[in-house]
């Protein structure tokens, strides 16, 4: 498999964030490249690329900007850097090396798409990034790179940072431009979708930070290349976040078809004390989980829904035999009833009265019949809401109680933690 790196290949070179440094590995070539061509020509270059989202809906990226429709201005393009999906911690680390790469991308997306304003819309905790953004974005001004000319184009563009307040659901896309529109985050229904309807009423294209860093390897290296990366409909590498009971975690970018089992035994060197898998979370936490038996798999992400997950936002957690499934899932349960925004009923309603079934069935209180009563809140709650949060929240309950209900009843007929409190998490 190819070892080609995209993202990453600079990462750890000192000052990689400047743009003396930036420039001196061939940065804003790209840029330059690209504004020679029609904008058309780079929108199919993208298409062909097979690039497909990285936020965590793998939608293809090409095809969503043709979605604007062609007489309505402004438009807008809004920058999702409010990573915020438990297991997930790559956005981050994009705009900490490669700032100029992000805005690379931004300025040739624009260009591509006609659009002379753009938004980065930044999770709220990520200070220190914003300001190394902050000051990229200072030094590309200063270069002539943004402004009234870009590069000496007659070419109008700005770029604006937003920082977040810290709520996970201002990462919902239309809850993004809600908050960046000054109000409350809550998510608007859709259709009518952004590329229509988006920021101020107008037609707004919303990308994913690591979707736009890629867009000016694809202008200088061909759409075509990109795909070859990749497999079918997914071309491309893409940064896998690993986090839990590896020996190495971290990020690690590899092919989008990369095989989960490699990643977690070889790449990451297996598992602390040579213990065994129990069941690995392949895309961040609102992906359904697979047992230790399910996980030689491609990450590619429709062979991921095949495997009746999602390769979501690469965020892959993994879980030892020391696991108490019922504590993993009372923790990821806890965190998407806090996170609701309240706005719809099944998802205000039911992501605490699931948090607290699976809380009390961990402590060894539940009672017979929980465990279906727990799956049938998940049901009615999946489906049933205004964004994607509530099948978030429904999704890893479906899955745990489906693959490891056996867990569940033990903690009831048993009245007790069969792991004890030494079982993974009961410390944190
Ligand atoms: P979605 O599938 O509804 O939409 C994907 C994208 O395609 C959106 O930008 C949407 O506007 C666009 N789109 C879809 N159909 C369209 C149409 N007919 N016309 C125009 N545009 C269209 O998914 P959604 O709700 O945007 O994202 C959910 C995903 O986000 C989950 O899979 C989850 O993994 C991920 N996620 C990522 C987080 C992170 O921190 N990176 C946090 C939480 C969730
Ligand atoms: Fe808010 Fe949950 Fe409804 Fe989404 S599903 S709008 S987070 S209440």
């Amino acid at each position: 498999m190819s070892e080609t790196l995209i993202l990453t290949r600079r990462w750890g070179t000192k000052d990689s964030a400047t743009l003396a440094s930036y420039k001196s590995a061939g940065g804003y070539g790209a840029l330059e490249k690209g504004l020679a061509l029609p904008p058309s020509a780079i929108v199919d270059e993208v298409k062909a690329s097979n690039l497909r989202g990285r936020g965590g809906a793998g939608f293809a990226t090409g095809l969503k900007w043709t979605f604007l429709p062609k007489d309505v201005r402004p438009r807008y393009l809004t920058v999702n850097a409010d990573e915020s999906e438990p297991g997930t911690f790559k956005d981050r680390y994009i705009i900490e090396h490669e700032p100029h790469m992000l805005i690379e991308g931004i300025a040739l997306t624009c260009w591509a798409n006609d659009i002379h304003t753009a938004y980065v819309y930044i999770r709220g905790e990520f200070a220190r990034q914003a300001r190394i953004l902050e000051a990229a974005l200072a030094e590309a001004y200063q270069a002539g790179i943004l402004g009234p000319k870009v590069l000496g184009k007659d070419f109008a563009l700005d770029i604006h940072v937003h920082r977040g307040a810290g709520a996970y659901i201002c990462g919902e896309e239309s809850a993004l431009l809600e908050s960046l529109e000054g109000k409350k985050g809550y998510p608007r229904l859709k259709p009518p979708f952004p590329a229509v309807v988006g920021l101020y009423g107008k037609p707004t294209i919303i990308n994913n930070v690591e979707t736009i860093a890629n867009i000016p390897w694809i202008v200088e290296h061909g759409g075509a290349a990109f795909a070859a990366l990749g497999v079918g409909k997914s071309g491309g590498t893409r940064l896998f976040c690993v986090s839990g009971h590896v020996n190495q975690p971290g990020v690690y970018e590899k092919p989008v078809h990369y095989n989960l089992k490699k990643l977690i035994m070889e790449d990451c060197g297996g598992i602390v004390g040579g213990r065994k898998v129990k069941a690995v979370i392949p895309g961040g936490s609102s992906s359904p989980v697979l047992t230790a038996d399910e996980i030689d798999v491609s990450c590619e992400f429709d062979a991921l829904k095949a495997a009746g997950t999602m390769a979501g936002s690469g965020g892959v957690i993994v879980m030892d035999d020391s696991t108490c499934m019922v504590r993993a899932l009372s923790r990821i349960s806890k965190f998407y009833a806090e996170e609701s925004c309240g706005q719809c009923t099944p998802c205000r309603e039911g992501t605490p009265w699931m948090e607290a079934l699976v809380h009390k069935i961990e402590h060894g209180h539940g009672q017979p019949g929980d465990v279906d009563k727990l799956a049938q809140m998940a049901n009615n709650i999946g489906g049933q809401t205004i964004c994607a949060l509530g099948d978030a929240a429904a999704m890893p309950v479906q899955s745990f109680v489906k693959k490891f209900r056996a867990e569940f009843e033990r903690h009831i007929t048993e009245r007790r933690c069969p792991f004890g409190d030494h079982a993974w998490g009961k410390t944190q």
